[in-house]
């Protein structure tokens, strides 16, 4: 099996091609500058030349809160450069895993999100990643879409190396506890997009670390497990005015992803252990 991993220089795509290529899988990583996605003709060339059986699409511009004041930029490569990479893929008849978001979201209380739920972006990055998922669904008939949320990884910036920074300069940090989800290590979601790999149950998927909490649960936990002795004051949103808007029910349904036979993803206590150990 051949596979091009884009933003392979990222969080998630650096893992990604890591546990590909240690398990003898014949993998290629495809970042800036070596490929740029908003450029039609160089994805087309690139993946014709290659020919892989499977792209995953890793490469996006994340940054959710500039993203409402650079909103070409984040339209040119998580909506036109994902449009770009699955019509290289429909070319050379490659399948696709594209990583996609709880941002596509607005389902307001406190029950799981199925994947059946009606996408409602709230924010420009959000709407941007489902222009991404519609160009795949239009277009491909292998592939299988990945919404993930609230990802930490080493190679790249996170919440969880934002919280380490400002525990060790700061007396007290306010953050924000009305705003509930999974976060999610990398090393476990590459595992999943592995046995994507190996499968042909196509699709839509939730796929995160299990269990849920808040801005401000995932923060004491870091402090708590790093030995950070910083006072961590709950707020709510209201009070934490962000670019971005954000949903503040994040609790995706891994109902799906366990029904299809694919495993399940360790807690998010025992990930961000494994994480601040590494
Ligand atoms: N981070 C999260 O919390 C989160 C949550 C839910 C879903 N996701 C999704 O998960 C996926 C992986 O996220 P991540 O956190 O690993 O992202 P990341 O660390 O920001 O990595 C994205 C990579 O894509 C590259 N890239 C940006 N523009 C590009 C272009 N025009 N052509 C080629 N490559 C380009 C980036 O390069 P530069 O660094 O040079 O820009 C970077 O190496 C993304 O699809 C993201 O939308 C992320």
């Amino acid at each position: 099996m051949r596979v091009v991993v884009t933003g392979s220089e990222g969080q998630l795509g650096s893992d990604v091609l890591e546990l590909l290529l240690s398990n003898g899988i014949d993998a290629e990583g495809a970042d800036l500058p070596k490929l740029d996605i908003t450029d039609k003709n160089a994805c087309m060339d690139f993946l014709a030349q290659k020919k892989p059986d499977w792209v995953v699409h890793c490469a996006a511009y994340t940054a959710v809160d500039k993203a409402e004041t650079e909103r070409e930029l984040c339209r040119a490569v998580n909506s036109t450069g994902t449009e770009n990479i699955v019509l290289a893929c429909k070319e050379c008849g490659a399948g696709m895993i594209y990583i996609s978001t709880d941002y596509v979201y607005n389902e307001p209380g406190e029950h799981e999100i199925e994947e059946t739920a009606q996408p409602s972006p709230l924010n420009w990055y959000g709407q941007t990643k489902l222009c991404g998922e519609n160009a795949v669904v239009k277009n491909l008939e292998r592939y299988f879409i990945v919404r993930t949320s609230w990802v930490f990884g080493e190679n790249g910036g996170n919440f969880v190396k934002t919280m380490l920074k400002l525990g060790r300069e700061k007396d007290e940090i306010s953050i924000v506890c009305d705003q509930v989800g999974s976060p999610t290590y990398t090393k476990d979601l590459a595992k999943t997009i592995f046995e994507m790999l190996n499968s042909d149950r196509f699709g839509i998927y939730h796929a995160t670390n299990s269990g849920f909490c808040s801005w401000y649960e995932f923060a004491c936990e870091i402090f708590k497990l790093s030995g950070i002795s910083v006072k961590a004051i709950p707020i709510p949103s209201s009070e934490y005015p962000a670019p971005a808007t954000r949903p503040m029910n994040s609790r995706l349904s891994k109902k799906k992803l366990l029904e299809n036979g694919f495993s399940e993803l360790p807690h998010w206590q025992d990930a961000l252990k494994r994480f601040l150990n590494h």
